[in-house]
């Protein structure tokens, strides 16, 4: 079953909501939907399946709406309670979403809900939106952080502890295909 009318509004509302609380947020949100889309067709994935990933990664960072500005946007590491904080907006988005009536299919809502979970998962929509999620913030320029290149983004995920034991690194090797930009475009899948 797809997306009703009703829920493609709330849906569009949530995004809005997103990029009028932050920008730089809302376009990582897309950024993420479409490499998580792309990411999942190269496995094969289709159809209601394709919906969910999409929609969990357009809306996985939904929580940082609530986190304050000074921790969302520190231009320094975050520890200590400020740490504890930013890591809530996975589970804020998640109860957020549904308690808004906003999303109720609990596949979308698990997704967001663990999306930056500490480890790995025996669930394959959301590993692929946590490393679609982990080479953005990679690959861009963050206030604490300066921005990788493709290759080394993907060589970070692939021997950094702290990301390896986070990452699928099946998934990793598909982004480093896809979203190399030296792969020739026919070569590449590219769906939005
Ligand atoms: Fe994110």
């Amino acid at each position: 079953m797809s997306l009703k009318e009703t829920d493609n509004f709330k849906l569009l509302k949530s995004i809005q909501e997103i990029k009028e609380f932050d920008l730089a947020t809302y376009e990582h949100c897309c950024r993420v939907a479409r490499i998580a889309l792309n990411v999942a067709k190269y496995k094969g994935i289709s159809g209601k399946d394709l919906e969910t990933i999409g929609v969990a990664a357009l809306l996985h960072d939904f929580g940082k709406t609530v986190i304050p500005k000074n921790i969302l946007n520190k231009p320094d590491k975050l520890k200590g309670y400020e740490l504890e904080t930013m890591n809530s907006h996975a589970f804020l988005g998640s109860f957020l979403l549904k308690e808004h009536g906003i999303i109720s299919d609990p596949r979308i809502l698990k997704i967001i809900y663990f999306h930056n979970f500490d480890g790995k998962t025996d669930d394959d929509f959301i590993e692929i939106v946590k490393s679609a999620d982990i080479y953005d913030a990679l690959i861009s320029d963050r206030p604490y952080k300066k921005t990788l290149s493709h290759q080394e983004s993907i060589m970070e995920m692939q021997i950094n502890p702290n990301l390896k034991k986070r990452l699928d690194l099946e998934n990793v090797k598909i982004l480093s295909i896809i979203e190399n930009p030296n792969t020739l475009p026919q070569l590449r899948p590219v769906f939005i």
